[in-house]
């Protein structure tokens, strides 16, 4: 049987495989990860927010290191690969604009916007001709609304959509009671999403592509998805099991470390719930212990840093460092399963062989 994995085009931009690499923000998808899945063929995305944290000026000129790092980020991932490199940048920060300038001027492949509903963006970004957006959606509601806002006031729409459902890792754009509640598991979601953009491609004769995330894990899931009508996934916890992934070796190992049990859902500063790896800090922060922090430039805008108990981007730098007692790591809801480091280039692999196996089962038994 000559089974072959669709590629996934975004427009005029043509991946050899539908796999893209989720963007982690503060310093765990940086050049190194990002240029070794474009390599394999896949998008590889750079997590944007407080990109600039290990600067030497950040404490006092957050916004420029920020841009330096994104801009010497980019480059680096460019020089390393000739592949499809993305940016992920959260609507929530205060510097959402000036980094999406970054990405227009480097003429990154893609931007991802997530975290807040990408309504009004900068029209270099809105007009560029290299640089695709990609909006990150939990509901069809919500590709409806983006991109009827799009249409009014920026006369188009988002080039490509990605579904994250409620197991992904990170910040999850779901209330705490639907996070277990079945109908708005990725399954169901997705054909609500599919059905949704679908009104907007045969309104402009475009391909909108819809990717699906969230605990994806084997490459049988990504058949089951892409049998399902999605266009490709995203997969984020499975690459920073990675030796190319750009965190710390002690970061690598909470993932090896982590059990089913360890697994929680944080109330993150950032005014929405989140997915982590509980450990001794957060199990203060659960007990209502403070760590106090003084907030120079305020990062993202949705933070009451006044209240909130840790500052997150601290706490994020401090894991990325692999200092644990003062951070923890956010994870999908599938980080239990993994128990050792490959390369980028054996994932890939097992990915893909798992994929044609899951697509022989399944044409075998009709
Ligand atoms: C450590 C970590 C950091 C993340 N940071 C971001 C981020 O900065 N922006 C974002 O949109 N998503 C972020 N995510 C979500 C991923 O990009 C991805 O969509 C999601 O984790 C997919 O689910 P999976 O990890 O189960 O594959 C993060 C996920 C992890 C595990």
């Amino acid at each position: 049987m000559d089974i072959k994995i669709p590629k996934l085009s975004i427009g005029e931009i043509t991946a050899e495989l539908p796999i893209i690499q989720g963007g982690m923000s503060v310093g765990i998808s940086l050049s190194n990860l990002v240029s070794a899945v474009a390599k394999e063929g896949g998008i590889g995305v750079i997590g944007g927010a407080d990109i600039g944290m290990l600067e030497p000026d950040f404490g006092k000129n957050f916004k420029k290191a920020n841009e330096r790092a994104l801009r010497n980020e980019i480059r680096r991932a460019k020089q390393l690969s000739n592949g499809i490199i993305g940016v992920n940048l959260l609507m929530a920060l205060t510097d959402i604009n000036e980094l999406i300038e970054v990405c227009v001027e480097e003429k990154v492949d893609a931007v991802f916007l997530g975290a807040g509903l990408p309504l009004t963006v900068p029209k270099t970004l809105i007009e560029s001709k290299n640089t695709k957006t990609i909006v990150i959606v939990s509901s069809g509601r919500a590709v409806k609304v983006i991109f009827r806002h799009w249409e009014r006031h920026h006369g188009r729409i988002p080039d490509a959509v990605v579904l994250e459902g409620p197991l992904a890792g990170g910040h999850l754009g779901f209330k705490y009671e639907q996070l277990n509640d079945e109908k708005y598991s990725l399954e169901n979601l997705l054909p609500e999403v599919i059905e949704q953009v679908k009104v907007f491609e045969d309104k402009y004769g475009v391909k909108i592509p819809v990717i699906a995330a969230g605990g994806i894990y084997t490459g049988h899931d990504i058949y089951k998805f892409i049998k399902m009508g999605a266009d490709g996934v995203q997969m984020a916890t499975r690459f920073v099991a990675t030796h190319e992934c750009d965190t710390s070796e002690e970061f690598k190992q909470q993932y090896i470390n982590a059990k089913k049990e360890d697994i929680t859902i944080i109330k993150s500063p950032v005014g929405m719930p989140g997915r982590a790896i509980r450990n001794h800090f957060l199990q203060e922060v659960e007990k209502g212990n403070k760590t106090p922090f003084s907030c120079p430039w305020q990062c993202i805008k949705t933070c009451d840093y006044k209240t909130a108990p840790y500052c997150i981007s601290l706490a994020l730098t401090n894991a990325k460092k692999g200092k644990f007692s003062y951070g923890f790591a956010f994870a999908g809801a599938n980080v239990y399963r993994i128990n050792k480091i490959v390369s980028v280039h054996e994932l890939m692999e097992e990915l893909k062989t798992d994929y044609i196996k899951a697509a022989e089962d399944d044409l075998k038994n009709g």
